[in-house]
């Protein structure tokens, strides 16, 4: 099933959300948090039961409050005020084009979004998320179950080259990369150094070594940004998609 076509005004709404959008992050430094909060509203996505995805649901307080989303309620009432001036557009789009928007602005690649999602009020059960203590097997078979594949996986976790993890949120601390506001492939060659003094590396990020197949991505993308960008343009407009696209 595709994106449903959307009319011209709605169209003109998106592009004037996108103006706000990128005002707000800029003002705020908030680029991180809300590609997090985009990547959490699409990756509850089951392909075999067609549940979950990026249809707004995360605004939904049972699903805002699993321990995986903890902080995402700033992002969620940075969102608010964007909304607020654009009410006809659904959260759905509204969450993923903020994560766009994310990557573009801190100099990442540019990710194509199609509009037309639908908001949910049904919120799936907690635990679809990845869980950023175990390995390669897991992070199998929860981007298996998105419909997602290893050269996704990799290129998607590369988004971690923005941000940091905040102890009193995931009990993880510190930035991947030294420059946390930059989208770059810093993350894939920060990662190849072992794990350098004052930054954080995840079980899940240093399982991007531990497979063959993962990590010859790895190594591509610390060497080629230009491949990262390319392939992670395309990954990402997937997750935005989960459900929307053939898979
Ligand atoms: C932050 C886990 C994949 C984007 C985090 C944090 C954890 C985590 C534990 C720290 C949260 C905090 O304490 O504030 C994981 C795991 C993944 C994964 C286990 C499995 C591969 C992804 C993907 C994206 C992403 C696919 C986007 C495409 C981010 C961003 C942040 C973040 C941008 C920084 C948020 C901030 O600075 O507030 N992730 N993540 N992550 N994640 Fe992931």
């Amino acid at each position: 099933m595709a994106l449903p076509v959307v009319d011209t005004e709605y169209l003109k709404e998106i592009d004037k959300a996108r103006r706000d959008l990128r005002s707000l992050i800029a003002n705020k430094n908030c680029a991180p948090i809300m590609l997090r909060l985009a990547w959490h509203d699409a990756g509850t996505y089951d392909v075999t039961t067609k549940t979950g995805g990026p249809n707004g649901s995360i605004r939904n307080e049972e699903e805002f409050s699993h321990g995986a989303n903890n902080g995402l309620k700033i992002a969620l009432d940075f969102c608010e005020d964007v909304k607020a001036k654009h009410p006809k557009i659904t959260y759905a789009d509204l969450y993923q084009l903020a994560g766009v928007v994310a990557v573009e602005i801190t100099g990442g690649p540019t990710v194509d979004f199609v509009p037309g999602r639908k908001d949910s009020k049904i919120s799936t059960k907690e635990g679809r998320l990845p869980d950023a203590k175990k390995g390669v097997p897991h992070l199998r078979d929860i981007f298996y179950r998105m419909g997602l594949t290893d050269k996704d996986i990799v290129a998607l976790s590369g988004a971690h080259t923005l941000g940091r993890a905040h102890p009193e949120r995931s009990g993880f601390d510190g930035p991947w990369t030294r420059e946390p506001l930059k989208f770059d492939n810093s993350y894939f060659v920060e990662l190849l150094n072992g794990e350098p003094e004052g930054l954080l590396q995840l079980p899940t990020d240093k399982a991007l070594l531990d497979d063959p197949e993962f990590r010859r991505y790895v190594e591509l993308y610390a060497k080629d940004e230009d491949a990262f960008f390319k392939d992670y343009a395309i990954s990402h407009k997937k997750l935005s998609e989960l459900g929307f696209s053939p898979s």
